[in-house]
């Protein structure tokens, strides 16, 4: 393959001088741009794509240059080198795909709108106005722009506005000079916005603004955590926000979650907006969410990798540090169970399945870059592999080893060992050695435990699910055993520690690794070891209840134990209260789930166990909220209800129903945290047509997106053929299914037995019209994970081969189709091998 050129090799970019002129009514742009630098050699080249280039000038004479659409670049040939300045001439068309400029859709009122704005990362600054778009090729940036703008519309960018005076004359919005930054960062948003603002400690000024289709009182809550994590990063960095504002703007339409332009932060509405109607949840996201981005303000923005390879920088860093900030300022939420419950069950998941991509990551072509934002790797493993440093370092000098990173390398580009240098430094530890196995190999290990003639032998595995070829990688596991008197780290495939029974009798309780669940590997113990642990499982802390149920369910999952001993471990916990067990709880049935056919005796039994182990939450929780009731009983009861409603319970669905007739009128307002279990039952109970078109109405007349979602997965309950057949009709339908939420559609329904055909030979059938519509997505290869995570049958396996196979060679999707056909493969075997054992154990 060939590597990737590098164009800042050529030409050293120092400052943009950039004006585009916007029409939202004819989707076209014009602009200019001029471009000091230092050129390195007579043949340089930008990147540009699809712009039209009317001139490039060089102290005002015209240049030859040619169009280079292949490579996304200009070529110039230049009389001379050294400093210069180039004044380029281009115009361009605005599309809707979610990259480079576009426009966000939305009503108010019954009036249609748009919003433009940018999304430039990985590398689509080039869309815009020709530039050196890598991240190494920093440059200032002086930014302004003029639009069809109308009364009281405004512009945003990274920095405060300049010389207003002079727009209320010529109309255009002009923009301090940026400091030193990535051409990625760049960003502007400009329609009918709202906002509100407040000051930081440090006199930074915070905004959050949206469309007005929302209640300015959505705004709130990110206001006030914004500026609460922007005081904690000061303090924890050590170094001041390195701009004058910070700016978060909600958009009808985005391709990813958020994007951490510098000072002006790019969300999702579901990312920034807390309606007044909200849960615990999406809180708690929304605050996430805000401080990843703002971790990037420093990680990412003031130091940025030197190249993609090195995304894990970015994102495994703004991924730990969102839960270390929340942690910080709202210590009650105990934000890290979030973590446990998300991150970690799907790193562990997807770094099982050979053929995943390892932390870092080589990057050899434009397209491979899209791929590298893989979120259970990039983001969970990589954030967990944060983690496990972060305690294997100590809190303090991982945060003075950081100061030390931003003082040496603030406004410029970094490679991982960076980091390592910096943290070895604080802290007096090899950290890049510690380190290397973890990032550069792909996979996890299983460390096994057992106790032979008084010796305790620990040996270490790569953990596989499914098939594999297993090439003896080796990690330096942190041990972090609850028992003194062992190892810190093991760096061998084996060690023997001799007297067992002495260090049994120096220590209490049963021997445990990896406690608080912070390195990324699972334990398998064996004999006594397992015997121990499984008496005391009850006793654990919330944390080790979860981590002993989630390791023996990956255990099961790869064939190492039965399956079905996961079903005793379920009854014995009928009594736990938590929110952590109660997740773990979910994932075991979830997993239990694909073992039961429809109508069969075993459904019977399965649903007699979920009503079994739920029937003491429901009795204490029930519908209704509590007045002061802890965020952890919210969550619970999410889960409690959800099963109760899903196996059909009829005490529970009595009382759905009720609360349905009660908001019959306006079901936005049940109240949110519920509203998703009543939406369900409403379907079950009635299931008619008119019913789901009532929700596709709702859908579309609301602007809160918790609730859109609610009803999405509310409809895949249908088992109305007409019903799903409407739905599938509005997946191309942009009024009503905005192509950013389809892949969620699309994977709700799938997951549902009574709709999987029909939307799967949908997207067989529609597959030049999504890859149209969503090819430079992100979600665009959720339409290959979706199926991969979901069809557990033979015949659906030679369908996902058939389709996929012949498109191997799409970068954009060729791992996640290889690995997909070993993921699906995987569950089938499991699937006929235990499920015998567990229909017996199921009906014990
Ligand atoms: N830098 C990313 C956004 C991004 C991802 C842009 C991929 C272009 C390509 C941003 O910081 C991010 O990580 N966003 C997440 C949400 C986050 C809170 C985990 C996302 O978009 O999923
Ligand atoms: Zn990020």
């Amino acid at each position: 393959m060939s590597k990737v050129e590098r164009l800042v090799e050529t030409f050293i970019p120092e400052n943009y001088n950039i004006f585009l002129d916007i029409s939202r009514a004819e989707k076209t742009f014009t602009g200019n741009v001029a471009i000091s630098g230092e050129a390195l050699d007579n043949e340089i080249a930008l990147h540009q794509k699809d712009l039209t280039i009317q001139s490039i000038l060089l102290d005002n004479q015209a240049l030859e240059f040619q169009m280079d659409n292949a490579n996304e670049a200009v070529r110039i040939n230049l009389p001379e080198t050294g400093s210069m300045t180039l004044v380029i001439e281009f115009a361009g068309k605005i599309t809707d795909n979610m990259t480079g400029i576009y426009p966000s859709y939305y009503t108010v009122d019954g009036v249609k709108k748009e919003v433009i704005s940018t999304q430039f990362e990985s590398h689509f600054a080039r869309e815009a106005f020709p530039c050196i778009d890598e991240p190494e090729a920093k440059a200032t940036f002086d930014f302004s722009v003029k639009f069809d703008q109308e009364e009281g519309e405004i512009a945003l960018s990274n920095m405060p506005e300049c010389s207003a005076d002079r727009r209320q004359e010529t109309g255009i919005w002009t923009f301090e000079t940026t400091p030193r930054m990535s051409s990625y960062l760049l960003a502007f948003a400009l329609g009918d916005l709202q906002g509100k603002t407040a000051k930081t400690k440090n006199g930074t000024e915070v905004g959050i603004f949206a469309t007005k289709a929302h209640p300015s009182t959505s705004l709130d809550f990110a206001l006030d955590i914004a500026v609460r994590v922007i005081d904690f990063y000061e303090d924890y960095f050590g170094v001041k926000y390195p701009i004058p504002l910070s700016y978060h703007v909600a958009l009808p339409d985005f391709s990813a979650g958020a994007m951490e332009n510098w000072g002006l932060v790019t969300y999702r509405e579901v990312y920034l907006l807390v309606d007044e109607n909200s849960t615990v949840t999406s809180r708690q996201q929304v605050a996430l969410v805000v401080a990843h981005e703002l971790a990037h303000q420093w990680f990412g923005n003031l130091v940025t990798m030197k190249w993609w390879d090195d995304l894990w920088l970015n994102e495994s860093f703004a991924n730990m540090m969102e839960y270390v900030s929340i942690n910080a300022i709202e210590p009650s939420w105990n934000i890290f169970e979030d973590f446990q419950t998300t991150g970690v069950p799907a790193a562990l998941k997807r770094d099982a399945t050979d053929g995943v991509q390892s932390v870092h990551v080589a990057v050899n072509h434009p397209d491979e870059i899209n791929t590298l934002f893989d979120g259970a790797i990039v983001y969970a493993k990589g954030s967990r592999l944060m983690h496990m440093l972060r305690r294997w370092l100590g809190d303090e000098a991982f945060a003075a080893g950081l100061k030390i990173y931003f003082d040496r390398h603030q406004y410029g580009n970094t490679v991982g060992r960076d980091l390592w240098n910096a943290l070895s430094e604080s802290s007096g530890k090899d950290v890049a050695s510690f380190m290397d196995a973890w990032l550069e190999q792909p996979g996890y290990p299983v460390l096994t435990a057992k106790v032979e003639n008084d010796n305790l032998i620990l040996s270490q595995n790569q953990f596989f699910i499914g098939e594999n070829e297993d090439k003896g990688r080796l990690w330096e596991i942190p041990l972090n055993a609850n028992w003194s008197g062992l190892p810190d780290t093991m760096v061998e495939r084996e060690v023997v520690i001799p007297n067992f029974s002495q260090l049994a009798a120096q220590n209490e309780g049963a021997l445990r690794f990896n406690t608080e669940n912070t390195a990324h590997y699972i334990t398998n113990y064996e004999g006594e070891l397992l015997t121990a642990l499984m008496s005391q499982l009850t006793d654990l802390d919330t944390t080790s209840k979860l981590q002993a149920i989630q390791e023996r369910r990956l255990l099961a999952e790869s064939g190492r134990i039965s399956y079905a001993g996961l079903v005793s471990i379920l009854k014995e916990l009928e009594h736990e209260d938590s929110y952590l067990v109660a997740s773990a709880i979910n994932q075991v049935l979830a997993g239990l789930e694909r073992f039961v056919d429809e109508d069969s005796d075993t459904e019977v039994a399965y649903n007699n166990l979920v009503v079994d182990i739920f029937r003491e939450n429901f009795e204490r929780l029930g519908f209704q909220a509590k007045p002061d009731e802890a965020d952890e009983d919210e969550m619970v009861r999410q889960i409690v209800l959800s099963y109760m409603i899903s196996v059909g319970n009829a005490e529970v669905a009595k009382e759905a129903s009720a609360i349905y007739q009660e908001y019959k009128t306006n079901i936005e307002n049940i109240p949110a945290a519920i509203r998703q279990v009543v939406l369900i039952n409403q379907i079950k109970q009635e299931d008619s047509l008119e019913l789901a078109q009532s929700y596709l109405d709702a859908y579309v007349a609301t602007n809160d997106s918790n609730f859109r979602r609610q009803l999405a997965r509310a409809l895949s309950n249908t088992k109305n053929p007409e019903t799903i057949a409407l739905v599938v009709e509005q997946f191309k339908n942009k009024d009503v299914i905005k192509p950013q939420d389809l892949s969620m559609w699309y994977a709700v329904f799938l997951m549902k037995s009574a709709a999987q055909e029909t939307v799967w030979t949908w997207s067989r059938e529609n597959w030049s019209w999504i890859k149209a519509a969503l090819g430079g997505d992100m979600s665009f290869d959720s339409f290959v994970v979706y199926p991969a995570a979901t069809f557990k049958t033979q015949e659906r396996l030679d369908e996902f081969k058939a389709f996929f196979e012949p498109q191997l060679d799409d970068l954009a999707i060729s791992r996640n189709i290889s690995m997909g056909l070993k993921e699906i493969a995987a569950r089938i075997q499991l699937v006929s091998t235990e499920k015998a054992a567990v229909e017996a154990a199921l009906k014990a």
